[in-house]
């Protein structure tokens, strides 16, 4: 009836978000954003999901059959602030009819971008470098301190070409490799042309390079894949970089492989658990670098990160087709 405004949708966001984003969705829908300056504590999520018609998320947020139970039936849509959706229970999203979106290459140079500075911090032992400077290790300028491999004349191997994975290897072409060779599930040829890699097996991978890049999503055929004997396939000189999930690498054989000399170093901006412990083996090895996270963190992505993430909600609710819905 004239005058009778009909009830917007209900929207629970998991985190702070910038005000741009917040403002899409509050235009079109009844938001309440967890107000703490961490990840939602699980048992508030469950009892904010409770008649929600959409969740916007994030990697932190376990999104499973409990919580699914909770919302009930009017969840229409969840959309992650991330590339990666292992976080998500799909099946049971699926089995529900809920619609599921991410934000898929607006993040994409941000992360290859972290990667190459992450491998140049790990090869070229940048934080090693900056605490011996600072705490008095710099006698004087020696010949062999401080030395780590070059890329120019390197092989590089690219776990996972997908567009993190092709874009990284874009960027490390500049520093002038001998090779470039990828391990990718599907084959990418006209990528792999353009760039000029070459699609090997993933032993071939492993025993010929001398970097290791992983950009791969975690999945059950890419869990631990990383595990005791790749490591001992590769290059004793080989420096691993991984940038998708701590889930892809078995961490306690990297440990031991970093620890015994397997391999020569390693550069992680992602682990199992995260955070990971102060009091981890890692963070007690002079050759790994760790992040904490932060592959997609330029402030410009990760606004648009957020923005994307309030317009796939407001699609859904709105019955208009979603900018990056996830359909697997
Ligand atoms: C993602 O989006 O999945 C990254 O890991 C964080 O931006």
């Amino acid at each position: 009836f004239y005058g009778v405004e009909m009830a917007k949708p209900s929207v629970y966001v998991t985190r702070q978000i910038n005000k741009e984003a917040l403002d899409i969705l509050n235009q079109k829908c009844d938001v309440s954003v967890w107000a703490g300056p961490g990840p939602v504590p699980r048992d508030e999520l469950l009892r904010n999901i409770k008649d929600k018609s959409g969740l916007f998320c994030m990697l932190t947020d376990k999104i499973d059959s409990e919580l699914l139970d909770n919302a009930g039936k009017n969840l229409k849509i969840i959309a992650t602030m991330s590339v990666g959706y292992d976080h998500f229970d799909v099946n049971e999203i699926k089995k529900r009819g809920i619609r599921m979106a991410y934000t898929p290459d607006i993040l994409t140079d941000a992360t290859a971008e972290l990667a190459v500075a992450l491998l140049l911090a790990t090869s070229r032992r940048l934080l090693e470098a900056n605490e011996e400077a600072r705490t008095g290790g710099w006698k004087a300028w020696s010949p062999f301190w401080m030395c780590g491999p070059g890329l120019k004349g390197s092989t590089v191997g690219i776990v996972g070409f997908g567009r993190i994975g092709q874009e990284i290897a874009k960027r490390l072409k500049a520093f002038g490799p001998a090779r470039i060779v990828y391990f990718n599930r599907s084959e990418k040829i006209n990528e792999a042309r353009e760039i000029g890699a070459d699609r090997v097996s993933f032993d071939e991978l492993l025993s010929v390079s001398d970097f290791i890049s992983v950009s791969c999503s975690l999945t059950p055929d890419t869990k631990e894949m990383f595990n005791e004997a790749a490591f001992k396939k590769m290059k004793k000189t080989a420096v691993f970089i991984n940038t998708s999930r701590g889930g892809v690498v078995d961490q306690d054989a990297l440990v031991r492989a970093l620890e015994d000399g397997t391999i020569w170093g390693a550069g992680l901006d992602v682990m199992t658990p995260e955070p990971l412990q102060v009091e981890h083996p890692l963070f007690k090895l002079r050759n790994c670098v760790i992040l904490p996270h932060i592959g997609s963190a330029c402030s410009e992505t990760r606004n648009d990160m957020a923005i994307l993430t309030a317009k796939n909600i407001v699609a859904a609710l709105t019955n208009q087709p979603l900018l990056t819905e996830l359909k697997v």
